[in-house]
């Protein structure tokens, strides 16, 4: 399959171009598109074939469902059927934004989009590409994040295509995403609401709105969303969080090849030939981190140690991945 590419303006898409991808989609063809948070691998909700494909694709474990992107909430009820007021504040609020909500999923979503759950995951995005394209298609398109499954989620079309070249029929490239991480999973089936997957959206922001939500130990969390087991956003190289440039003058020491990612550290305090530094904001750190994390893997370092990021904010979604990397 040759992987087609339109470039168009993130802001004011060009009908044409989203018209080609509602064909594609409605053809049971994938079709990769930006969001606010990360590109997304979208297929139609309601067709199985499409959706094992999009499986195959990201080579993409059977037990890790999917998120429905819809265009607005009144379509949520296509999806879920009980929807509790806390998810009508929640969305009311932040719709469109980087917020999924897990709410009861009605029987007629296929199972394979909710990996054999009871629920379904469901989010409106914030980006004019994304929802023109989702609102002109009109039934829901799910839509994990556009990477190999394991590898850090992409954040432009040149990683979409480092990943998934030749298996997707069509890439919409609007440029870099805004936030460069996933979204906030928030499971409201339950109350207090639990958070299944910190993100672009801070538990400040939900509290503010909803009162207290809590947080899930491991055991619950593999209950409410198997899939998170899976290793996330590994790259090839191993990833470690630091604290101090003696910690990577040690490592260093080891003989491993190193790259260093670093956004306050004294650059003339360690040696490394592969480094990146960012932003110390740690939005622009967020924006920017799963590419320096992509840049140096492809360097072929044997270890890529991050400078850790104060866990205020979106701080707490970027340590939460940076864990995962770990593991
Ligand atoms: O920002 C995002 O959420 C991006 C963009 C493309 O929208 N999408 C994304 O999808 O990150 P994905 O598939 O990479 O991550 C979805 C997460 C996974 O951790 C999955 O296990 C969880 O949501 N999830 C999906 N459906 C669920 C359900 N019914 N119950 C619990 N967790 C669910
Ligand atoms: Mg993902």
């Amino acid at each position: 399959m040759t992987t087609k590419v339109i470039k168009l303006s993130p802001k004011n898409p060009d009908p044409k171009a989203i018209a080609n991808a509602v064909d594609v989609l409605k053809s049971g063809g994938l079709v990769c598109f930006p969001t606010e948070t990360v590109y997304g691998l979208g297929a139609d909700s309601f067709n199985v074939p499409a959706i094992q494909r999009l499986f195959e694709a990201k080579q993409r474990p059977s037990d890790n469902p999917l998120i429905v992107h819809v265009g607005d909430f009144r379509e949520v009820s296509l999806f879920a059927g009980d929807i509790p007021p806390k998810a009508k504040t929640l969305a009311g609020q932040f719709w469109p934004g980087p917020l999924t909500l897990v709410l009861q999923g009605k029987e007629t979503v296929p199972d394979i989009v909710r990996a054999g759950l009871r629920t379904v995951a469901l989010r409106v995005p914030n980006h004019a590409v994304a929802l023109a394209l989702i609102r002109e298609f009109g039934s829901g398109v799910v839509a994990p994040s556009a990477n190999l499954s394991g590898r850090p989620s992409p954040t432009t079309a040149a990683h979409v295509l480092d990943d998934l070249r030749g298996k997707v029929d069509l890439i919409l490239d609007a440029g870099s995403t805004e936030i460069g991480i996933e979204s906030t999973v928030l499971d409201v089936t339950v109350d207090p609401p639990v958070i299944l997957r910190e993100g672009g959206l801070t538990r400040e922001q939900i509290e503010q709105m909803i009162g207290p939500v809590r947080s899930t130990d491991s055991m619950e969390l593999l209950k409410r969303s198997p899939g998170t087991r899976h290793r996330h956003y590994a790259p090839r190289a191993k990833l470690m969080i630091v604290g101090s440039t003696m910690e990577i003058e040690s490592i260093a020491k080891s003989g491993k090849k190193i790259g260093v990612i670093f956004h306050s550290f004294e650059p003339s305090s360690f040696e490394a030939k592969n480094a990146r530094k960012l932003s110390a904001d740690v939005k622009k750190f967020a924006h920017d981190i799963f590419d320096a994390i992509r840049e140096l893997d492809e360097k072929g370092v044997d270890v890529i140690l991050v400078e850790q990021v104060k866990e205020r904010g979106i701080g707490v979604a970027v340590m939460q991945r940076l864990r995962k990397g770990e593991e």
